[in-house]
């Protein structure tokens, strides 16, 4: 059964092949003043820099550039660009990029009027906006976090080693994203798996808990399946447009809120991946990625009828002959093969975590109820354990 929900989506969105013309319809609805904020250079190399820059001058924009957004933002960089935004006097913040430019165009949205530390009030205090909010505007250059139709801002604060995402309301969503998936195609490939998997999670975190027949959990098998489907292809031939454009799409849906309504959800994979992160800065995708076998093999016995339910619809194993537990592990088993194929990071330890580390990741884990299981400490290290 459907829990009670209300459900809307912000966002307009604008995809495909001449996407970024639709630019030019957004633009006259802000004032003059854009902060471009973009990350460590690869929309130079690609063009996407050249295209932005022109449909700006093109709409007598007076833009200032705030580059230099690394992947996990950190909390100092927020602040340099609550300064930028702020001496700009910003009616738009522009993010061109990944999850990373988007998540923080939105940090920076709700500082630029507020005189708090950001880091203090929306990451360790989590309290909300109580401050005129700039718009948000991304045009987005990798398929993954679903940042672009969402109000999530994931910021990492180096000196504590926290890792932390503040999902913020509506106001804070992007009022437009902008998706060509050409603009993706020049990702690298490790980048490109690393998205894939954290889109693929993202529909896991909120598939693996409740037992009802409801919409959401349907709508979840079909997204994985498509994911599934069109990585095997991207990986081949990571120009293939079809591929590319509907993993860009399901990315969007797997983290729009939509699959979540009226279900309760997990999200431990993410608090384990995203407390090895604040430890390591490794790719967010990765860090999910190393720790989601020893997770879901640890909760299947609690949750077993939905993972016998993912082997046989998400999978298509044939459950004639299996116990009850071999059907679920079976699923698990097909989900191992497919991330071997996709070549994402299997361990921690590749990703610079080491023995020493583990009991700091563990304090910084936090412990949600959502799940098939709720963890005690000990079995958050033992998962840590086996992830290395
Ligand atoms: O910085 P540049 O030079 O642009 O390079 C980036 C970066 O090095 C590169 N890249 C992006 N598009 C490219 C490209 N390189 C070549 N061609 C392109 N077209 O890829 C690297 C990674 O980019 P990043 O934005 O960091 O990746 P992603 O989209 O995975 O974002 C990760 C961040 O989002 C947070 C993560 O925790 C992490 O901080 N998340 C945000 C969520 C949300 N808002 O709901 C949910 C997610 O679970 C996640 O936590
Ligand atoms: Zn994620």
């Amino acid at each position: 059964m459907l829990g009670n929900f209300t459900y809307k989506n912000a966002t307009k969105l604008y995809f495909g092949e001449d996407s970024l013309n639709y630019l030019n319809e957004e633009l006259p609805k802000y004032g003059k003043n854009v902060v471009l904020i973009y990350g460590g250079g690869s929309i130079k190399k690609n063009g996407v820099y050249d295209a932005v820059m022109k449909i700006l001058a093109d709409n007598g924009k007076d833009v200032v550039e705030d580059p230099g957004v690394m992947p996990n933002p950190t909390s100092d960089k927020l602040r340099d660009g609550v300064k930028i935004a702020r001496e700009h006097k910003a009616d738009l913040l522009l993010a061109v990029g990944g999850g990373s430019c988007c998540d923080y165009a939105k940090a920076v949205s709700v500082s630029v009027n507020c005189d708090e530390d950001p880091w203090e009030k929306y990451y360790v205090r989590f309290e909300e906006p109580a401050c005129e909010i700039v718009p948000v505007g991304c045009i987005l250059t990798m398929a993954g976090t679903g940042s672009e139709m969402n109000a999530g801002a994931v910021i990492t604060d180096r000196a504590t080693k926290q890792k932390t995402g503040h999902v913020f309301g509506e106001e804070v969503m992007p009022k437009f994203s902008i998706l060509n998936p050409r603009f993706t195609m020049s990702l690298p490939k490790r980048q490109m798996v690393a998205g894939i998997y954290d889109i693929f999670n993202h529909i896991c975190e909120q598939y693996f808990s409740g037992e009802d027949d409801n919409v959401s959990d349907d709508l979840s098998e079909a997204l994985m399946k498509s994911v599934i489907r069109n990585s095997l292809v991207a990986i081949e031939d990571p120009e293939d447009y079809e591929a590319r454009s509907n993993i860009m799409w399901a990315a969007t849906w797997a983290l729009n809120t939509l699959i979540s309504r009226g279900k309760t959800t997990d999200w431990m994979v993410h608090m384990l991946g995203q407390a090895a992160g604040g430890y390591t800065d490794a790719t967010h995708g990765m860090t999910l990625a190393a720790v989601s076998l020893p997770y879901y093999k640890y909760i299947l016995p609690y949750g077993l009828q939905k993972f016998k339910r993912f082997a046989v619809e998400v999978w298509g194993i044939c459950p004639d002959g299996k116990t009850d537990e071999e059907l679920a592990n079976a699923g698990l088993a097909a989900m191992e093969a497919w991330m071997k194929k996709l070549g994402v990071t299997l361990s921690l330890s590749e990703l610079g975590v080491t023995e020493d580390m583990i009991e700091g990741i563990a304090d910084a884990t936090f412990i949600l109820e959502g799940g098939y299981k709720v963890l005690t400490r000990n079995e958050v290290v033992k998962i840590l354990k086996e992830s290395i």
